[in-house]
């Protein structure tokens, strides 16, 4: 994995892929999928994600203020659709479904070594979680890993359908009041 600048991460979650949230509470090491994620500030870089109290990682969450957000790639779909089909108090997901965790640098919870990028965040803001589940972000520390063969992402469309990403389009040249985001 290599370091990607903070100031970058927008690139990463903009796109609105499907992510996995890992946590980690009592020595337990879980992960969740989230498709309820969006981009709030650029620098330093902000997160709102959704995690709902059905969750068992939203008591983690709580608890314990960190996580990381792992994006993978279309050739994980089906076990990360899996992951968000069962829960953390039954089942160890990292074993489960042989991902292998690693520890960040900056976080308790493990990053996702089979993930095209992992963002390591603490808990800025719980103003929104008691009304919508909705936790602030911080991200602190992201990686990626540009070796990986397949680098698409996948999107939740809704309904249990995704969308795979696909070809870039390239208006950097229509962005003229936005420059500053396109070194
Ligand atoms: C494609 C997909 C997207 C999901 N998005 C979210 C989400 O944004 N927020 C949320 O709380 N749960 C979401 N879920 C449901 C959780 O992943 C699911 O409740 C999971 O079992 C929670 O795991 P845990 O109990 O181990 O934390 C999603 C599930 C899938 C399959």
């Amino acid at each position: 994995m290599e370091i990607f600048p903070l100031n970058k991460v927008v690139r990463l979650i903009e796109p609105g892929p499907v992510v996995m949230v890992s946590t980690l509470q009592q020595g337990h090491a879980n992960l969740m999928t989230m498709g309820f994620h969006m981009m709030m500030q650029h620098d330093p870089p902000l997160i709102g994600a959704i995690v709902g109290p059905w969750d068992h990682s939203y008591h983690a969450l709580r608890a314990n203020k960190e996580c990381v957000i792992a994006i993978p790639g279309v050739d994980l779909i089906d076990k990360v659709v899996d992951i968000g089909n069962c829960s953390g108090n039954e089942v160890d997901k990292f074993a489960r479904f042989g991902f292998t965790p690693r520890k960040a640098k900056h976080v308790a919870p493990p990053l996702v070594v089979e993930c095209l990028a992992n963002i390591e965040c603490r808990v800025a803001d719980m103003q929104l979680v008691d009304q919508y589940d909705f936790f602030i972000l911080e991200a602190v520390q992201a990686w990626i890993n540009p070796h990986r063969k397949e680098q698409r992402t996948f999107h939740h469309k809704g309904d249990g359908t995704f969308s795979v990403s696909g070809r870039t389009l390239n208006r950097q040249d229509r962005m003229v009041r936005w420059k500053q985001f396109q070194d």
